[in-house]
């Protein structure tokens, strides 16, 4: 049977896929600090699937701990890397922490692989590495650009450090996933995604508002050059997300690699609205969101969505789920969760 080590397993995206692992039949072991989750978690993940993980509470920046680590777990054959902080504004408040937090752990756990001889890693990056496109839709091609916030440059210096890794070293072999905009939970809604304190991003922020705990949803700004006026992104089931990354493990563990570093966006091909998320919600909840138009939010891209092309022929993945699933997945899980 196969060990994956997943960091930041108990957070939002790598609950989701420590599920699909474990629904595989794959063992999987988490270690995640916590910072930006709560532990509960792993009593979801065992009521879905009957097993529970293990879970170490390690802070990845401390290196001393993540060495003894992988001596208990040196028999891992992959690694997934989720752990990472994420909040674009606050990382533009306090970049030092971000730069630490993610490139620290980042190269202990390269160093910890290294030293253990665990070969294949797979690396959570994002869409952010773009920047503002030069052409929809985004291809792995596309060119990379400076991170529009430290917590963006986080992801790109990420890659960067992994490819040179990956360049230095015959045996290592790692895979670059760039997500698009994740939203929904599992159909269970015993795992989802829970923020603390007030959210950034448009789907939590749409449910809290729905289940009054945020007196209204701005919609930032109307103005866009798009067919309503507000900016469009390409969001993806949580779920579907999950399941590239069962592929991606099997992809590094099989070697069906084309090269020992890879790129694939994840994300549906498909650019939805603002406006468009707003009306999917409001229909399949059966809730009105009461909503503001205010200005655009500094730094926000027009519009971006993601090419399918590389990863349905060569990872074998494509997304299944629509926006539909999407908002009322989030809202059952925002309703349970908040016991309402
Ligand atoms: P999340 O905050 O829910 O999960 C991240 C987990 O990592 C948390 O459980 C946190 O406690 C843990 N963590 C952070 N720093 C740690 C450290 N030093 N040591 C140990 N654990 C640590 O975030 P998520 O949405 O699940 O994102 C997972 C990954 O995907 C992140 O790398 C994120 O940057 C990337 N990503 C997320 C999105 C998104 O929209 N959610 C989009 C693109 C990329
Ligand atoms: C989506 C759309 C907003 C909130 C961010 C990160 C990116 C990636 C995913 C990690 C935009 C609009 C939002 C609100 C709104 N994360 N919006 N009112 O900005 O595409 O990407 O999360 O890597 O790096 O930058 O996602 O969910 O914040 O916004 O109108 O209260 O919703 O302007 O058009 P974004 P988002």
């Amino acid at each position: 049977m196969n060990k994956v080590v997943v960091t930041g397993g108990i957070g939002y995206i790598g609950s989701h896929t420590v599920v699909s692992l474990i629904e595989k039949g794959i063992t999987v072991v988490i270690v995640d600090n916590m910072i930006n989750s709560n532990i509960n978690t792993l009593d979801g993940i065992e009521s879905i699937t009957g097993v529970r993980p293990e879970f170490h509470d390690i802070d990845m920046t401390d290196g001393t701990l993540l060495h003894r680590f992988f001596d208990l777990h040196k028999d891992a054959d992959a690694v997934i890397h989720f752990a990472a902080l994420k909040a674009v504004g606050d990382s533009s408040q306090q970049p030092i922490l971000y730069y630490r937090n993610n490139l620290f752990a980042l190269i202990n756990l390269i160093e910890g692989m290294q030293k253990h001889e665990i070969s294949n890693l797979v690396f959570s990056s994002s869409a952010t590495v773009y920047g503002t496109p030069d052409f929809l839709p985004i291809t792995e091609d596309h060119p990379t650009k400076r991170g529009m916030s430290p917590y963006g440059n986080s992801k790109k210096i990420g890659e960067e450090i992994i490819e040179d890794t990956v360049n230095s070293a015959e045996n290592f072999k790692a895979i670059s996933l760039r997500y698009f905009n994740p939203i929904g939970a599992h159909p269970s809604y015993k795992i989802g995604e829970s923020p603390n304190g007030v959210p950034n991003n448009l789907m939590p922020y749409v449910t809290q508002t729905a289940a009054g705990v945020r007196k209204e949803l701005s919609i930032f700004g109307d103005d866009y050059n798009t067919p309503d006026g507000t900016a469009i992104r390409d969001y993806i089931h949580i779920v579907d997300l999950a399941e590239a990354h069962v592929k991606t493990v099997e992809r590094l563990l099989e070697d069906q690699q084309k090269s020992n570093f890879e790129i694939f966006n994840l994300g549906t091909g498909q650019g939805k609205s603002v406006l468009e998320v707003i009306e999917s919600f409001e229909r399949m909840s059966g809730q009105k969101l009461p909503q503001k138009i205010t200005d655009r939010r500094d730094g926000d891209v027009e519009q971006m969505y993601s090419s399918t092309e590389r990863a349905s022929n060569d990872l074998g993945w494509n997304s299944k789920l629509g926006l539909d699933e999407m908002t009322s997945s989030a809202w059952e899980w925002e309703k349970k969760n908040r016991k309402i």
